[in-house]
């Protein structure tokens, strides 16, 4: 078994400790902020309750997971390191280089960041070929899927290693051929993400409805078959007619999006703030909807 130094300890960084410790693995979770750090626990039970996992293994989980305030203690002869800082670039390379003066050079450094580029982060790095993109998904303990990239200067050795770690663990491990902002997923899901803001936009429905379609049509149909696979089984000539006749319509949008910036203007940030997109001042259950949504598609092992 292996030990694993997270830095950042919010919501990725204790979702990642509780997969790890899950398989067996001992993590120290290290996070400047106390109240981070001094919760943590109870974040992760929170998380196991949630997701349906027994006291018992809830027990073994904690007991490998432990939340140390000092940067040099936490990755004290760890064998490897994972960030989960918050996604700046400044931060990442503010975190990465106080990392690289602790550990020694062989010490691979996997990255959770989701869209900035693996070879940017690694830019001014003593040793890039150490740093590898290992992006999880939140839940971390749930979701079964770990995108793995290369930035340009990673040696494919410790690519390799990343992704039979992730895959020990459980998890189905990707490989990118190159890094690019996003990996697969998120560049998926956003321009999904612009093509509904685009609607908005243009006046065609509002943000309920685009909920509402996704959720009943091909949100359903997702987990079951890819996008890939569908457009085989529809058939590759409907596939292009069909691009050929949309694409000319679809979001071209880089850095315009008059709806959302409005919203952000006016103070509205979404759930936090009580409205976004939706409205969200009544009760709310999205965090146990998305669980057991999750849990409803995940294969059976
Ligand atoms: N939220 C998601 O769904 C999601 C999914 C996949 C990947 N990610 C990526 O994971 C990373 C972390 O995201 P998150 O959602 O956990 O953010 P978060 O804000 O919940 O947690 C980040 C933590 O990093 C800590 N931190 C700030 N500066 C630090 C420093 N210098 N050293 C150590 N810790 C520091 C903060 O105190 C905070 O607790 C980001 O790169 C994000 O893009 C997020």
């Amino acid at each position: 078994m292996a030990l694993f130094g997270i830095v950042g300890a919010g919501l990725m960084g204790h979702g990642i400790a509780a997969a790890l410790a899950r398989a067996g693995h001992h993590t120290r979770l290290h996070d400047p902020d106390p109240a981070v750090l001094g919760d943590v626990h109870d974040r992760v039970e929170r998380a196991l309750e949630l997701s349906g996992t027994p006291e018992a293994a809830r027990m073994a989980v904690q007991d490998h997971i432990s939340a140390v305030p000092d940067l040099d203690a936490a990755l004290h002869q760890v064998d490897v390191v994972v960030e989960a800082v918050p996604e700046r670039m400044a931060v990442k390379h503010e975190v990465v280089a106080a990392v690289e003066a602790l550990v020694p050079p062989r010490t691979p450094i996997w990255s959770n960041t989701s869209v900035l580029s693996i070879t940017g982060i690694a830019d001014g790095m003593r040793h890039p070929e150490r740093l590898v993109g290992v992006h999880w998904w939140n839940p971390a303990h749930l979701i079964p899927l770990v995108e793995i990239a290369p930035g340009a200067a990673t040696d494919p050795a410790f690519v390799r290693s990343a992704h039979d770690l992730v895959t020990s663990l459980g998890k189905t491990a990707v490989r990118l051929h190159r890094d690019v902002p996003g990996f697969i997923g998120n560049r998926l899901q956003f321009a999904m993400v612009r093509e509904a803001l685009h609607l908005l936009d243009e006046g065609v429905c509002d943000a309920e409805t685009i909920d509402t379609v996704v959720r009943g049509s091909f949100g359903l149909r997702l987990a079951a078959v890819g996008p890939m696979e569908n457009a085989d089984h529809i058939g590759l000539d409907l596939t292009r007619s069909i691009l050929a006749n949309l694409a000319p319509h679809l979001s071209t949008a880089t850095d315009a999006f008059p709806t959302l910036d409005k919203l952000l203007t006016d103070g509205h940030r979404g759930r936090t703030t009580g409205r976004g997109l939706l409205d969200w001042t009544g009760p709310h259950d999205v965090t146990s909807r998305l669980i057991e949504g999750i849990r409803r598609n995940l294969p059976a092992r």
